[in-house]
């Protein structure tokens, strides 16, 4: 079997355009809306610093292993496993990477494209002047009263699919890498005009810093170490194929641990950013840092709704959500449609509008979650939404992640390795060492110590 050389599904054209199109997949609901909530719910200072060292002692690492994975593979993140495994004479039990990644894919975007629907909808919302001199009942209200309508969730969500497979079915060059070259600009230059806006108008940007950064352990759990994990392994799309799939479009003279360092930081400092413009309008408000999921729809609209220009930032707020949301989704679905094309021989339209049905199916069970079906609870008082996000963020993701630490590290071909890292000796086993030891016992060591 000859591992290949270029993929069968297209290329990037350039080192720039794998950048942008794996931060792209980086940045998104996690960063802007997942990380200020969960930091908030967790007490911002010590959960943030757990999070930044998992980022780069864990995640840059394996995004590494992921991304040489792809390219030595080629293929959809199943077929290039299986290649992988073949070459290496490894254990066929390896390829359960490929296909539990897909699985968490799908699991992943059944709560995200609901979320990414009530931005969308939240763009028009704050765009029309809904929310200004809005009151926090108010601003509730109008939460509850969008999440609680089966239709309107159901209509938004099938907008934001519909999206995603409209991307997704014209290519890696005219799909993905047209639309990451355009959205990943304009996301960049919003948020710094937004972290700008919520600064000076809400006069508490040092809070807001305060917060994110003062170092306060008490606040800790075992269990909050454990949600820092699995959200750096979400924010940083590892553990389930996204960064192997475009792995495998990436031209063979990209260095891979600095290209992977690049988008750690970016997709860090967007997170903060994020946090940079939320904190300051909840504190300005005397909102509550630790207000769940509902954080950034419920807190926002209220703070935009105070102040002077507060519809348009708003609206620009929830574009620039949804334009993250969107470089983020086509990368949930691209490693199963890989598959699917290579697997069926079928075309690309096919087979986005096969996986991308199937995926917003079980959005379904999400988008109920908050209206028909909020009184389902699966396990533990969780409802289908909570379970998919737990499930796929603490537990699927680290447990990916794990896999292909251990595979790229103990399994793989060393010439494969090194051949496609081609760093110097000290850069490789610093990495190999971090991949073999460090990132497997970390992710077990803080699983244990969260259960127990
Ligand atoms: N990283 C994306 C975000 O932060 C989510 C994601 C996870 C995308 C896993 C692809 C794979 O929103």
């Amino acid at each position: 079997m000859a591992l290949g050389s270029e993929s069968v599904h297209g290329m990037w054209s350039s080192r720039l355009m794998f950048v942008m199109a794996a931060a792209g997949s980086a940045v998104g609901l996690g960063n802007i809306w997942r990380f200020p909530y969960v930091a908030g719910e967790n007490g911002g200072g010590a959960f943030v610093l757990v999070y930044i060292g998992c980022i780069f002692l864990i995640g840059v690492p394996i995004m590494a292993s992921e991304i040489l994975m792809g390219r030595a593979g080629r293929q959809s993140p199943i077929n290039a496993m299986r290649d992988l495994v073949a070459h290496s004479n490894a254990n066929p039990l390896w390829q359960v990477i490929g296909w539990m990644g897909a699985m968490a894919g799908f699991m992943i975007l059944s709560f995200y494209a609901v979320i990414a629907g009530w931005a969308i909808s939240y763009f028009f919302q704050m765009g029309s002047g809904a929310f200004t001199g809005t009151s926090a009942e108010q601003a509730n209200a109008a939460f509850g009263a969008l999440t609680g309508d089966p239709v309107a969730v159901v209509g938004w969500h099938t907008l934001f699919m519909m999206m995603t497979i409209a991307i997704a079915a014209r290519g890696v060059g005219a799909g993905l890498e047209a639309t990451v070259r355009v959205l990943m600009p304009a996301l960049f230059v919003l948020l710094v005009v937004l972290v700008i806006y919520a600064g000076v108008t809400s006069g508490k940007f040092i809070e807001g810093l305060s917060f994110l950064f003062s170092f306060n352990v008490e606040k800790l759990t075992w269990e909050g170490v454990l949600i820092a994990m699995g959200q750096a392994f979400f924010t940083l799309s590892l553990g389930m194929g996204a960064i192997m799939a475009y792995g495998a479009y990436m031209p063979k003279e990209v260095s891979i641990i600095s290209t992977a360092t690049t988008i750690a930081l970016l997709d860090t400092v967007v997170a903060l950013m994020s946090g940079m413009v939320i904190f300051p309008l909840v504190f300005a408000n005397g909102l509550e840092s630790s207000a769940g999921p509902g954080l950034m729809f419920v807190t926002l609209p209220l703070a935009f709704g105070q102040m002077t220009g507060g519809a348009f930032f708003g609206a620009v707020f929830f574009l620039l959500v949804t334009f993250a949301a969107i470089t983020s989704s086509i990368s949930l679905v691209e490693p199963a449609i890989a598959w699917l094309i290579e697997r069926m021989k079928t075309t690309r339209v096919k087979a986005a509008l096969v996986i991308g049905g199937l995926a917003w199916l079980m959005g379904l069970g999400s988008a109920f979650s908050f209206n028909i079906w909020a009184d389902l609870y699966f396990v533990n008082g969780m409802t289908f939404f909570d379970l998919m996000d737990y499930v796929s963020n603490n537990i699927m993701l680290p447990l990916g992640g794990v896999f292909i630490a251990l595979f790229a590290g103990w399994a793989i071909d060393q010439d494969i390795t090194r051949d496609q890292l081609s760093v110097g000796p000290v850069a490789y086993n610093t990495w190999r060492f971090v991949t073999r030891f460090i990132a497997p016992s970390a992710v077990f060591l803080v699983f244990l110590l969260a259960v127990f």
